[in-house]
């Protein structure tokens, strides 16, 4: 469900045509739907609530979509914000999401990172190796802090997905083992520089069948039980992300409410406190790229290219992982499909976007929309080949705003300096 449609001949976002969008900041542009956003979050919540879950924190995965407006929408209707950098708990915390929302992954936070998460007052550091709980805790003893830590956990599943996506296998460098979970907690439970709450895991992403997750998280479950049989407390569990959506030609992901059913399932009477922390699922349908067509160019051989103004560079995701958008003309034009193979300027033959496409006619000028891009798409963009990094509009309703301004050329190379002896 998503709030991208054709109203009398042309792709709206919400209210607003997508062609006064190209018109007023050009293109590309990443446009965005707040009552997409809404929705997917108050699905969410909502099944969570009615599954019987109660109070969850809800910790959006912020690396899905980093933009301040974003996340200030998701924000104030309660989520909280998954982070794996100081730069993303810069963001959640820019966007009015307090420290006690905020949960801290990845498996290479650095000293400074982790002490500004205990500065801020993060909610949990979800730790992902031995290491690292021994950084934490010499750090939270330097500063006099003890801050709440769960250790990540790799349940070792196949959880389907792309291989490049996929984290809860055993020879993935997420987490540890269960046996190692147990050894880590115990000894995290008599560490003065912290305390441990709980256990994290996250099995992948663009997960379509609920079965893998349901083991993982029952394999979760029974640790969590075996440590409270040894007397350590365990007050949290963190499910992690993971969800899939549909990019058009996929199979349909679970519903939030079979998800919400089947987390109902494996947690029933555990009495510990929820967080999940969804990105995918949340922003992905609602953010479109807008682009250009510059070009059309036939080969003798048959080929038709489709050259856009939009490249690898601003979405990554089909040269990186094979990746499928439904790509829609805003102005559907009459006539058969023909199929285009749609590339973008950048010097690679990897910049194309799908091949053999079919799609109604296009002409140089008219506008295409890359479908389910809120998600993975403006947080990966770069300026590979110098192209501006690609600006950002947050639709409301009837009005839009540009909540990440195009850069000048000026403002790009105002970011270097030449070497003093140069
Ligand atoms: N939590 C952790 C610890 C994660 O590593 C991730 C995603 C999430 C939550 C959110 O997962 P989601 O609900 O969005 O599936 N760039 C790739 C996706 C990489 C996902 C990495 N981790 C793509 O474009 O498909």
């Amino acid at each position: 469900m998503n709030h991208f449609d054709l109203r009398d001949g042309e792709l709206f976002c919400e209210d607003v045509p997508l062609s006064r969008i190209a018109e007023a900041v050009g293109t590309p542009v990443y446009v965005y739907s707040s009552a997409t956003l809404e929705r997917h979050f108050t699905v969410l919540r909502d099944a969570l609530a009615g599954a019987g879950v109660a109070d969850p924190l809800i910790a959006f995965a912020v690396k899905a979509n980093s933009n301040v407006s974003v996340l200030r929408t998701l924000g104030d209707l309660g989520a909280g914000a998954d982070v794996v950098s100081e730069g993303e708990i810069r963001r959640a915390l820019a966007a009015g999401i307090p420290g006690e929302r905020i949960v801290f992954s990845g498996v290479g936070k650095t000293a400074r990172e982790i002490a500004y998460a205990l500065e801020v007052g993060v909610a949990e550091l979800n730790v992902e190796s031995e290491p690292e709980l021994a950084l934490v805790d010499t750090i939270g003893r330097q500063m006099g802090k003890r801050p709440d830590v769960a250790i990540r956990v790799n349940p070792d599943v196949e959880a389907g997905g792309h291989a490049k996506i996929s984290t809860g296998k055993a020879d993935n460098k997420f987490g540890v083992s269960f046996a190692e979970a147990e050894r880590l907690y115990a000894m995290a439970s008599n560490m003065a520089g912290l305390r441990a709450v709980g256990v994290a895991c996250h099995i992948g992403s663009q997960i379509t069948d609920l079965a893998p997750m349901e083991a993982a998280f029952a394999k979760m479950r029974g640790l969590v039980d075996r440590l409270r049989a040894e007397g350590l407390g365990v007050e949290r569990l963190d499910l992690g992300g993971g969800l899939g959506v549909p990019y058009f030609n996929q199979p349909e992901p679970p519903s939030p409410a079979d998800y919400a059913a089947m987390i109902a399932r494996v947690t029933k009477g555990l009495d510990a406190k929820l967080a999940f922390e969804p990105g995918r699922m949340i922003a992905a349908n609602a953010g479109i790229l807008l682009a250009q067509v510059q070009h059309i160019h036939h080969r003798l051989e048959g080929r038709r290219f489709l050259v856009l103004d939009a490249a690898m560079n601003d979405l990554l995701r089909p040269a990186m992982y094979d990746a499928y958008h439904d790509i829609r003309p805003v102005k559907p034009r009459e006539g058969e499909p023909l199929p285009y193979d749609v590339v973008g300027p950048v010097c690679e033959t990897g910049d194309t976007f799908t091949r053999d496409r079919p799609l109604q006619p296009l002409k140089p000028g008219d506008l295409v929309a890359f479908m389910t891009a809120g998600a993975y798409g403006s947080t990966m963009a770069s300026e590979y080949n110098s192209r501006l990094l690609v600006p950002e509009v947050l639709v409301k309703g009837d009005q839009f705003a540009v909540v990440r301004p195009r850069p000048s050329y000026d403002d790009m190379l105002a970011r270097e300096s030449a070497a003093p002896w140069l």
